[in-house]
């Protein structure tokens, strides 16, 4: 990916943290997901009082990709708290893995707008759970 395109992604993911509802843990995270057709969709964490209802930022973008039309995807940026790596959770790398390909599509994860470690959803879930081992076994 091109470098004017990560750091476009990794501002948006900077800003979207601008965003998080985080009331509770006070950890705030945004995400900017990059879509095949070059849309850019954001996302924060939205915490609820319940616990269990929370939303990560990651799964904020997907979810809102998805239900406006995107199903392929390029690249994710994650920005958490100043001058920290934030990696995705468990749940949302599987949410990554309903959608993305291990070995191209690529999360980003910021620290701040100079610093950033990029790798392959496969090095985050190797030997992951996906649609294919469903619809294999099911045809
Ligand atoms: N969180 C995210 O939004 N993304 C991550 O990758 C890690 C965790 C949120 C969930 C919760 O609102 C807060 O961070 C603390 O776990």
């Amino acid at each position: 990916m091109e470098l004017s395109l990560v750091k476009s992604l990794n501002t948006a993911a900077l800003t979207a943290r601008t965003f998080a509802y985080a009331p509770y843990s006070h950890f705030a995270v945004g995400a900017a997901l990059l879509a095949a057709d070059g849309r850019v969709f954001t996302g924060c964490n939205v915490e609820n009082a319940a616990f269990g209802p929370t939303n990560c930022a990651e799964r904020t973008a997907f979810f809102k990709a998805v239900s406006e039309g995107a199903r392929q995807f390029t690249a994710i940026a994650v920005a958490g708290p100043d001058n920290a790596y934030t990696y995705p959770c468990g749940v949302c790398r599987q949410v990554m893995a309903e959608f993305c390909g291990p070995e191209t599509f690529m999360v980003i994860v910021v620290k701040n707008p100079e610093e950033w470690r990029e790798c392959l959803l496969g090095d985050l879930l190797p030997y992951g759970f996906g649609p294919e081992d469903v619809l294999c076994a099911s045809s």
